[in-house]
């Protein structure tokens, strides 16, 4: 894990990482609903909010707003590893995905199949059946493995066939967990449709350890900003230069591969540029390398590391206070060795509604979540019979001290009698 004089300018650089300004001291754990929000993007959202002037204008201001956006656009390709093939911002991580699988259902060939999976939040899922309809293709969803909550390589190579024009794959699940083995899935649709249009959702991934897009060789990556410390309202996506010239939505005179549809707003990417730069501070403290991209990927693979090791301790405990996997009564979703997993725990507590006992633990001031099988979370829950779970997700700015402070308030709550943790599904 971090030393403790790291972690705590890590913390530092956050707001209200110990403390929510409605409900005062808690500990957050509700990272896959979105992550804290570094103080650098309030205070540069902040200034930019201010002033009046647009893109595209000869004055000083206009000219200003130019650098920052194109030193965004930089910003976004470090941060993915992408030489080629245009970085834009949307509305949101959804309406991104719904613009590339559109345009590559309606810009493939007519006919074939178009295959996604089980796993898949619906930001793809519903994209994915929505625009193969209407493109004439067929939809089919590669079943996920319930018992590790995640998909596999063989499990798309036995519905891919030299007709799939385009794939969609979650890069990791933001209700079980578990990532995805990109890189092998891709193999595997390529070994049967080598020119597939490859498109993937890497919104839960993106804050939890390290992107290196151009070596998955696919078609479409996106990114939302609120999920990865920076504020709500957009998103980031990159396309391949092939995806890129498909036909799209797109304004007349701009270049064929443009996908921006109107004034840009500046400060999103004045705010994907101080995430960056936090990125390339972190990654400074584990190499020497004077190259941004470098330093990124250690960044990367530091909060891999260290966000693996508040997971180990949250299943296996330490010495004087039991882990998850010790209390009989409970159930991890994807079971308690997954090497998949990625930040996050989902558990079933026997006898308890998952209602009542995040509701105990937000009382306690721990904030987690419960997920419900409905259309965001019914894909996973469904199979297992379960109505909800007690989703636990972390953030490479949470310490150990947080982690047995849950396991002591969690603990003590699913030992109360009944009545005090009840109430809801
Ligand atoms: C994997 C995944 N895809 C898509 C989304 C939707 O992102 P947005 O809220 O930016 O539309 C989420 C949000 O939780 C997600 O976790």
């Amino acid at each position: 894990m971090f030393e403790p004089d790291l972690m705590q300018q890590i913390r530092d650089r956050f707001c209200h990482v110990d403390h929510c300004p409605f409900q005062g001291a808690r500990i957050f754990f509700e990272n896959a609903g979105g992550s804290l929000t570094l103080k650098s993007v309030v205070e540069v959202n902040t200034e930019l909010a201010g002033l009046p002037d647009n893109q595209g204008r000869d004055n000083p201001a206009s000219r200003e707003l130019a650098r920052i956006i194109d030193a965004g656009r930089h910003d976004m390709r470090l941060f993915l590893g992408v030489a080629d093939g245009p970085v834009f911002t949307g509305e949101s991580g959804t309406e991104l995905l719904f613009r590339l699988v559109r345009a590559a259902a309606l810009g493939t060939p007519s006919g074939g199949n178009l295959v996604g999976s089980t796993l898949e939040h619906p930001a793809t899922a519903s994209a994915g059946k929505r625009w193969a309809a209407i493109a004439g293709k067929e939809y089919r969803a590669v079943k996920h493995d319930d018992a590790s909550a995640t998909v596999s390589a063989q499990d798309y190579a036995a519905a891919v066939d030299s007709d799939t024009r385009v794939a969609t794959i979650i890069h990791t699940s933001p209700v079980t967990g578990m990532a995805v083995d990109v890189e092998s899935i891709v193999r595997a649709i390529r070994a049967r449709s080598p020119d597939c249009i490859v498109i993937l959702d890497g919104i839960q991934h993106a804050a939890h350890g390290g992107l290196d897009v151009d070596a998955y060789d696919i078609d479409g990556y996106a990114v939302s900003a609120y999920k990865v410390f920076s504020r709500h309202n957009y998103g980031f996506a990159w396309v391949s230069p092939r995806l890129a010239t498909l036909p799209h939505d797109h304004l007349d005179g701009m270049p064929a591969d443009f996908w921006e549809l109107g004034t840009r707003d500046t400060s999103a990417f004045a705010c994907t540029s101080q995430v960056v730069e936090y990125f390339d501070w972190l990654g400074s403290h584990f190499t020497d390398a004077t190259d941004r991209r470098a330093r990124i990927v250690a960044a990367g693979a530091a909060i891999h590391a260290h966000e693996r090791d508040l997971i180990a301790l949250m299943i296996d405990g330490d010495g004087a206070r039991r882990g998850l996997r010790d209390l009989p009564e409970v159930t991890l979703i994807g079971g308690p060795d997954n090497p998949a997993r990625e930040g996050l725990v989902s558990i079933v507590v026997a006898g308890r509604p998952c209602a009542g006992v995040v509701g105990e633990l937000n009382r306690r001031g721990v904030r987690t979540h419960v997920r419900k099988a409905d259309y965001f979370s019914g894909n996973i829950l469904e199979p297992l019979g379960l109505p909800t779970c007690i989703r636990v997700s972390l953030g490479h700015y949470n310490t150990a001290e947080e982690v047995l402070t849950f396991l002591r308030e969690f603990e003590s709550i699913i030992a109360a009698p009944r009545a005090a943790a009840s109430g809801g599904a």
